[in-house]
């Protein structure tokens, strides 16, 4: 059944529903037949089924034209012959920020890998085959996308590690500095307060190791925050909850202005906006591949270590691949000159070069278009949203302006965890994170604006029967009317 028929359905449903004389409080049943969760009330009175039919009809209205649009839109796409580059289904995938979809080119490349490269090469691929070069070759593809020139990103690692990486390597850049002010040592690290947990806890590790404190800092407040007792921040370009984009270039500028470094976690930014990090003087910068990359699960993540710190990167994992020689086996450690001494250990090679091939998908692709399509697209959920869900049920906690908004809408929803499962199993995958937010990520390789047209929908019919603070009631007197919603 194609999506316009199970439109059809839905009215033909409800309307034959307005007939029948049943038991319960508009008791909410599901229509399998549609495809998603399909709601079809139940009424006591023939006039009750004729305010329900007008509803019906004016609720159909506003689907068909939002409808409409969605496919104007999808046929105005400059990206719209990406979708094709990746496996997907009939769901709507709207998790690509925690795992992106898997792109059409990697399956065949990794059996060629394993077959040939592995299988018949064996150790001759890691020169023949590039494997011992694959950490910077494919830092190189992922460059341009955080827009820094080569030589500046390597790939390896998880997140995790390279936040202490980073971190490290950034008090020890500060303590070269020297005292800031009359003796007085920059003594502390600042982490952005709503940072992802991983990054909380590796600064706290680092703080404890290098003997500073740890000062927790909203994103926003760092700029009147830092002084010259900062060493180093620790910010999230996005924040993994809200998805509140934090403003990059005005942070940094201002922790150089107090002779601090800036350190950014970009997890849910590369790939679905500018980054700028050349530009905007970044020092440091981590990110994970498996979000809007589309690495696989578990994929390499990187460090950009700009190219004037490089020489006084003084990585606190010094690896033998970070060394100078590395096959000279020397006792004596020295570091490689360029980013490879960001380098650890030896690379998980199947799953770098997994990556390698899923960063084909964005050969020709402007990041710039992709953040156009990134906005449109969420304002266009948000606009659905707000037309399909009964009012009051979900408020959103994503920034409306577009300059502080990546490329997720988080919306606070009583019942979230139960709503979500609920999205899951009607075809519309999000996530939830805890205690009640639903979180819709966009990637604007592969989702389409039937698929945000869907979601909201779907989002509609699961809200009326999974039951929220209050709203069951406000469900059972017939409050949940379609109606601009509070976001
Ligand atoms: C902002 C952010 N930082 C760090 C991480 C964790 O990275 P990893 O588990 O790859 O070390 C995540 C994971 O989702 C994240 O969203």
């Amino acid at each position: 059944m194609t999506d316009e028929e199970a439109g059809s359905e839905w009215l033909l449903t409800t309307e034959r529903c307005g007939a029948v004389r049943a038991e319960g409080d508009n008791e909410v049943q599901q229509n399998e037949s549609a495809g998603a969760g399909v709601p079809t009330e139940r009424i006591d009175t023939p006039a009750e089924g004729g305010a329900l039919i007008a509803r019906t009809v004016a609720a159909a209205a506003v689907r068909d034209d939002l409808a409409a649009r969605a496919a104007q839109l999808d046929a105005e796409d400059p990206l719209r012959g990406k979708r094709a580059e990746f496996v997907l289904d009939e769901a709507v995938y709207l998790d690509g920020n925690s795992l992106g979809a898997l792109p059409q080119a990697v399956p065949e490349r990794v059996r060629e890998v394993v077959a040939r490269e592995w299988g018949e090469l064996r150790i001759r691929s890691w020169s023949e085959s590039g494997w011992w070069t694959a950490p910077e070759r494919i830092g190189d593809r992922i460059a341009p996308l955080l827009g820094a020139a080569p030589g500046q990103v390597v790939v390896g690692d998880s997140t995790s590690i390279n936040v202490f990486k980073a971190l490290v390597a950034a008090v020890r850049m500060a303590d070269e500095t020297g005292p800031a002010v009359d003796g007085v040592p920059r003594d502390e690290i600042l982490v952005d307060a709503a940072t992802f947990p991983t990054d909380g806890y590796i600064a706290q590790s680092v703080a404890r190791l290098t003997g500073r404190t740890l000062r927790p800092v909203e994103a926003g407040k760092i700029p009147a925050e830092v002084s010259d007792r900062t060493a180093v921040a620790l910010v999230n370009h996005v924040d993994y909850r809200s998805g509140r984009l934090n403003d990059l270039p005005r942070i940094t500028a201002a922790l150089h202005e107090a002779g601090a470094l800036a350190v950014w976690d970009l997890c849910h930014s590369a790939g679905a906006l500018p980054v700028g990090l050349d530009a905007h003087g970044v020092d440091l910068a981590v990110g994970c591949t498996y979000k809007y990359l589309n690495g696989g699960p578990g994929a390499p993540a990187y460090l950009y270590v700009r190219a004037e710190h490089q020489a006084r990167f003084d990585s606190p994992l010094p690896g033998w691949n970070s060394h100078a020689d590395p096959f000279g086996m020397n006792p004596e450690y020295v570091p490689a000159a360029g980013i490879e001494r960001a380098r650890v250990g030896t690379p998980d090679i199947l799953s770098l070069l997994a990556l390698e091939a899923a960063l084909e998908v964005w050969e020709g692709v402007a990041v710039e278009d992709v953040r156009a399509k990134s906005l449109a697209l969420s304002d266009f959920f948000l606009e659905c949203v707000r037309a399909y869900v009964p009012r009051g049920r979900v408020r959103s906690v994503t920034p409306e302006p577009h300059d502080e908004r990546g490329s997720q809408v988080a919306l606070e929803c009583a019942g979230a965890g139960e709503v979500m499962g609920e999205l899951i199993r009607h075809g519309v995958i999000g996530d939830f994170r805890h205690p009640d937010v639903l979180r819709f990520g966009f990637t604007p390789l592969y989702t389409s604006f039937a698929d945000a047209e869907r979601a909201a929908r779907v989002l509609a019919e699961v809200v009326a029967y999974v039951p929220g603070d209050g709203t069951a009631s406000a469900v059972a007197a017939g409050a949940a009317e379609q109606g601009p919603t509070t976001m």
